[in-house]
């Protein structure tokens, strides 16, 4: 059954959406698997730019169903933002184009209070969130005291359990933190306007997902974030809370693992972090304001969510073979090939050093690379603009050599090539 999950292969920010967009063409449910208003999704079509944050970034092609699954936590003022975004850029959304599954989390102001006032208290040693409440409301969820979508669906109740649930976060603010309490009635009754809009969009997205691969059509997931943000998998504490990897996609939606087709990683021909944590091959001076870029062009590495510079490095494939692994990818797709032109050398990061032995694969996880020192092989760079190549022999001999490279050391195929947001500007390999 035709299952599709594309996954970031690094920390995210990857490009993910625009593939997704893409790949759209040919699916009939998009799905988002995990994480909340923390991702940002850029997809350009002609003159029009569309950030999302929840909403899958299918739904932009008007075929398609889009889904956000039971992995993931809603924002609904994020969520009805993005509707209204989507609709007055001519995008049809209704409850026949978006079902939300009853599962999903709800992220409400006081896990947004409870977000900042942690990273407060983190001081030196805070994550960098991005401030949308995503820690505290997946803390909820394992927890067991967290609001579900389809408490929106019990109108009767839903007051009393909004106010309970800032109470009991107002006790933390207040007691543990030392910050402002939140008045929890005018939020109560913020989140029945919500019940009220939102609820003939609750679905039970497994069955609607189960019923369209049965039929043969083609279903994709659409991850959030990068493996290297994963709760378990990722740099551990400095990820998000949610399982970005393939395998939440699985948990996420409701769905098996013999469903699964193709596990696509998406990785950037350069690495780039929001945020704090480790970043062996980060660059600094000249070479870093040269792949992140001033901010004149709206791909330039500064957070589509919050507009923070991106750290950028050499591409590591030390953590992309890690990424094949632990996503089981079958293929990558490469994007921003077109920001490498002009660059006169080219690194890759192919092993590391700790203590004079040398690693291609990390010993013992990822949450602690201080230790490494990378490893580089030189390539050489190429002058040509390559935004308007349309095919693998249209792209210069440079460019090829350090796609093969890549695909060569990740050890499986590169299928896809980048070189501009565009639709148009993708090519097969
Ligand atoms: P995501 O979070 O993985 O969906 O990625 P973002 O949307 O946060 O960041 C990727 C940015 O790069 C967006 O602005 C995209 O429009 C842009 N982008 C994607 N692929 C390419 C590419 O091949 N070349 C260029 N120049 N920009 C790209
Ligand atoms: P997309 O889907 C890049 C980072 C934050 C921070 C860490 C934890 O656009 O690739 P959180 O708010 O999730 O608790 O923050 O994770 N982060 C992202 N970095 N792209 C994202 O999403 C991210 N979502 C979260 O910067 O370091
Ligand atoms: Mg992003």
């Amino acid at each position: 059954m035709p299952l599709d999950i594309i996954v970031g292969a690094q920390w995210g920010d990857e490009g993910k959406g625009r593939i997704v967009d893409l790949m759209s063409a040919r699916a009939e449910v998009v799905a988002r698997y995990n994480g909340g208003d923390n991702a940002g999704h850029t997809v350009t079509v002609g003159q029009q730019t569309f950030k999302l944050h929840l909403i899958p970034s299918g739904i932009i092609h008007p075929h398609t169903i889009g889904v956000i699954g039971n992995g993931v936590v809603v924002n609904p003022q994020t969520l009805l933002a993005e509707m209204e975004m989507l609709r007055s850029h001519g995008v049809r959304v209704d409850d026949n184009r978006l079902r939300i599954s009853h599962a999903a989390h709800l992220i409400t102001p006081a896990h947004l209070a409870l977000d900042k006032a942690l990273e407060k208290q983190r001081g030196k040693g805070s994550i960098g969130t991005t401030g949308r409440g995503i820690g505290p409301a997946y803390t909820d969820k394992a927890s067991r005291t967290g609001l579900r979508i389809e408490d929106l669906l019990d109108k009767s109740n839903l007051g009393e359990k909004v106010i309970a649930h800032v109470h009991k976060v107002n006790q933390l603010l207040s007691g543990i933190y030392g910050a402002e309490t939140l008045d929890p009635y005018p939020i109560a009754a913020q989140y029945l306007e919500y019940a009220r809009i939102l609820s003939p969009y609750v679905a039970d997205i497994s069955l609607l997902i189960y019923e369209t691969l049965r039929r043969g059509s083609r279903v994709l997931a659409e991850g959030a974030q990068g493996t290297l943000l994963d709760l378990d998998h990722g740099t551990y504490p400095f990820v998000t809370s949610s399982s970005s990897t393939a395998s939440g996609a699985l948990v996420g939606l409701g769905i098996g693992p013999g469903q699964v087709d193709r596990v696509i990683g998406v990785v950037k021909a350069f690495q780039t972090r929001v945020g704090a944590g480790p970043f062996p091959t980060e660059l600094e001076g000249d070479l870093a304001l040269r792949l992140r870029g001033t901010g004149s062009q709206p791909w330039d590495e500064y957070g589509t969510t919050t507009g923070r510079p991106r750290r950028v490095g050499w591409l590591d494939l030390v953590l992309l073979r890690y990424a094949v692994r632990v996503n089981g990818l079958s293929q990558l797709v490469v994007t921003k090939v077109d920001v490498l032109s002009g660059v006169p050398a080219l690194k890759l990061c192919v092993a590391y050093r700790m203590q004079g032995k040398v690693y291609s694969d990390l010993p013992m996880g990822v949450a602690d690379l201080s230790p490494f020192e990378p490893l580089y092989e030189e390539l050489p760079g190429w002058e040509e603009d390559v935004c308007s190549a349309r095919s693998w022999n249209q792209l210069p001999g440079a460019a090829q050599l350090y796609i093969r490279r890549i695909s060569e050391v990740a050890g499986v195929p590169v299928r896809s090539v980048s070189v501009g947001p565009e639709r148009d500007q993708a090519l097969e390999v």
